[in-house]
């Protein structure tokens, strides 16, 4: 098994229904490829866009498979991986895709989150300097 960690931005930003319908046909599929995870949506106000934090874990394959899916779907773009790897044990099996609409003060007791969307956030990003985007997604799960 593997996983993928990364952020986006959203094409324009998301209604409720859209991320809810969105999800709806992901945890589908991934209840059928084996695929779990988390996907948290983010409309920061400061720069009027959205942005997207999704792990993936999965079998080596399906997450392959996946990921050709999802790095060339236009609902989002300006994709940036920020970690990815093999795992022996899944963090969120429990969910086909657990989902997370946060807002900036959900963000702020988080250590290094608070500016997700900022300049200095994509500069991070982009240098592969993330180390806790999957302890955040984790402290989610686990928060649940
Ligand atoms: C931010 C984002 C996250 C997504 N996450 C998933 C996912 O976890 N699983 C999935 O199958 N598709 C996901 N998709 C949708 C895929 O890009 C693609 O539209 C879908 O898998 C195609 O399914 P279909 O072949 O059944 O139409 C995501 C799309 C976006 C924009």
């Amino acid at each position: 098994m593997k996983y993928i960690t990364y952020v986006s931005q959203a094409e324009r930003p998301y209604a409720q229904d859209e991320l809810a319908r969105l999800l709806s046909h992901s945890r589908a599929r991934n209840d059928a490829d084996d695929i779990t995870g988390c996907l948290v949506y983010r409309y920061n106000e400061d720069f009027e866009r959205g942005n997207f934090l999704q792990v993936l874990e999965g079998p080596d394959a399906a997450i392959d498979d996946v990921w050709r899916r999802i790095s060339s779907d236009s609902r989002h773009h300006t994709i940036v991986v920020i970690d990815e790897g093999p795992v022996a044990e899944r963090m969120f099996s429990d969910w086909s895709m657990g989902f997370r609409n946060v807002d900036a003060g959900d963000l702020a007791s988080a250590a290094g989150y608070a500016d997700l969307g900022s300049d200095a956030f994509w500069d991070r990003a982009s240098g592969g300097t993330l180390p806790t985007a999957l302890t955040l997604l984790k402290s989610f799960h686990d928060g649940d």
